[in-house]
């Protein structure tokens, strides 16, 4: 079996990437052992948990099941990029004001996961909440705080700015 290396032309928050992979290789081993972003967690590896969450042309994808080389020509963004942006922003806050992690392992997962939720659905439902995130697991949290922590971020971001 060939496990040739070559350059993948990656596009990684707005950054032109060249690096190294095998053609086996998943966006997650790139972007932890190839470009040191840290942020996306290996957890189980194959695709159960979510931790590895990463936006793949704006939709949250599972970066230990997406092979680099099929991500040349797509927008990759990971919470290194996303966390400059309004939404991230108040996702992270609201995070933090309810107290939506204990161990964080998940957390970098649930961010990117609920960013995209906001850019689609600016004003989800608790429902619409749990099915955003329900790829997404937590050991710690018993997620009640995180989808609160959610909907506090989507109130937090309309024209009345309501936060609570
Ligand atoms: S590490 Fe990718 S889903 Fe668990
Ligand atoms: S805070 Fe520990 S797994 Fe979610």
């Amino acid at each position: 079996m060939s496990s040739a290396t070559t350059l993948v032309t990656l596009d990684v928050n707005g950054n032109e990437a060249q690096v190294p992979a095998a053609l086996h290789d998943t966006m997650l081993t790139v972007l932890r052992d190839g470009l040191q972003l840290t942020a996306a967690k290996r957890g189980c590896n194959q695709g159960v948990c979510g931790a590895c969450t990463i936006s793949i042309d704006g939709v949250p994808m599972r970066a230990c099941l997406s092979l680099a080389h099929a991500c040349e020509h797509a927008e990759v963004r990971t919470l290194e990029g996303l966390q400059g942006g309004r939404e991230m922003r108040a996702l992270q806050a609201a995070f933090a004001r309810s107290g939506a992690f204990q161990c964080g392992f998940c957390t970098a997962g649930m961010l990117v996961a609920a960013h995209a939720l906001l850019q689609r659905d600016p004003a989800p439902d608790e429902q619409a909440v749990r099915k955003a995130l329900s790829g997404n697991l937590c050991r710690c949290t018993g997620y009640v705080k995180i989808i609160e922590a959610v909907q506090h971020a989507a109130r937090s971001l309309q024209p009345e700015g309501v936060a609570s």
